[in-house]
């Protein structure tokens, strides 16, 4: 399991400025006690999943992709949008980010406006890169320039599809209000396509032919357990993050198990969003239920 360096100073400081999810009431002597605690959004666009977690105060927002708005039913851009926009009620005034599927600078700056008039509590969700693997001649600097535009126009942006610490910095740079590493993609990664007998993690490194392709640094992609390369990458972000005062928020994406849950929380991310299956379970521990067992069992000593 993923286990961080201690808390730098400026780690701790980047805590101190994190919005607070949990106010304080005037009524209740009580404090809150995790006023500033981490926020959990849910990665799905599935209503009946969602609205369950945010009957038990579970989450604080939702995240959405084309996969996922796939896998709730959306067959045609209407349906998509309809669902989006029923999301975006049923979560106001929590976040609900609703990606761009435009692929060139001008067609998406014009979408953000078309998917923002969805409800006000839209993050407009933007490709940090990949414009040349779809596009024929595609600008792979489309993403950022997006991401400048509409934080001129105060449109806050969720960019996703980011892998490591440098694309982290030249979004945060750009504008962005939240980044998303795609934390379980990376050892899913590794595991697929390490070359035997090469340091672990030599097929992050080198993604692809010749020196210009080195895709990562060092620190996430060796150096310690290949399954914790996600974590990595998100303390790796924090600090730097912290280290230069950045605001951009963290949002750990592309969890699997609530192990990762832990690590990101460790390694310091400001929010997760994490699939509701997973989200389903944060409740139950066998422990938890063997524990159960054995109090009813024994309560029926004095409960007649
Ligand atoms: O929020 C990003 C997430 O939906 C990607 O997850 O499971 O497709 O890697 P996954």
């Amino acid at each position: 399991m993923f286990t961080p360096a201690p808390n730098s100073a400026a780690m701790l400081a980047r805590r101190d400025r994190m919005p607070v999810i949990n106010a304080n009431k005037k009524t209740n002597p009580i404090k809150h006690p995790a006023a500033k605690g981490p926020r959990i959004f849910c990665d799905s666009a599935v209503k009946a999943d969602i609205l369950p977690l945010l009957k038990a105060g579970l989450i604080h927002g939702i995240t959405t992709n084309p996969t996922l708005l796939k896998k709730a039913g959306a067959k045609s851009w209407k349906e998509a949008k309809a669902i989006m926009k029923e999301l975006c009620a049923l979560l106001y005034p929590l976040p609900v980010s609703l990606e761009l599927t435009e692929l060139t600078e001008e067609k998406m700056v014009k979408q953000a406006t078309e998917l923002g008039a969805l409800g006000k509590n839209a993050i407009i969700k933007v490709p940090m890169g990949g414009y040349p693997a779809v596009v024929d001649g595609g600008d792979p600097f489309t993403g950022l320039k997006v991401i400048r535009r509409l934080w001129e126009k105060g449109i806050k942006t969720n960019v996703t599809l980011i892998f490591n610490t440098t694309q982290a910095v030249w979004a945060a740079n750009a504008g962005a209000t939240y980044i998303s590493p795609f934390l379980g993609r990376v050892p899913d990664y590794i595991n697929k396509n390490d070359k035997k007998g090469l340091t672990p993690g030599n097929s992050l490194y080198w993604m692809g032919e010749g020196e210009m392709k080195s895709a990562n640094s060092e620190y996430v992609a060796s150096g310690g357990e290949v399954r914790d390369a996600g974590a990595r990458l998100i303390f790796e972000i924090a600090n730097v993050y912290a280290n230069y005062g950045i605001t951009t928020e963290i949002l750990a994406a592309s969890i699997r198990n609530p192990v990762q849950v832990t690590e990101c929380l460790l390694a310091g991310a400001d929010i997760l969003t994490v699939p509701a299956n997973v989200l389903a379970t944060v409740a139950d521990h066998p422990l938890s239920d063997s524990g159960m067992v054995g109090f009813l069992e024994d309560s029926k000593a004095f409960s007649a």
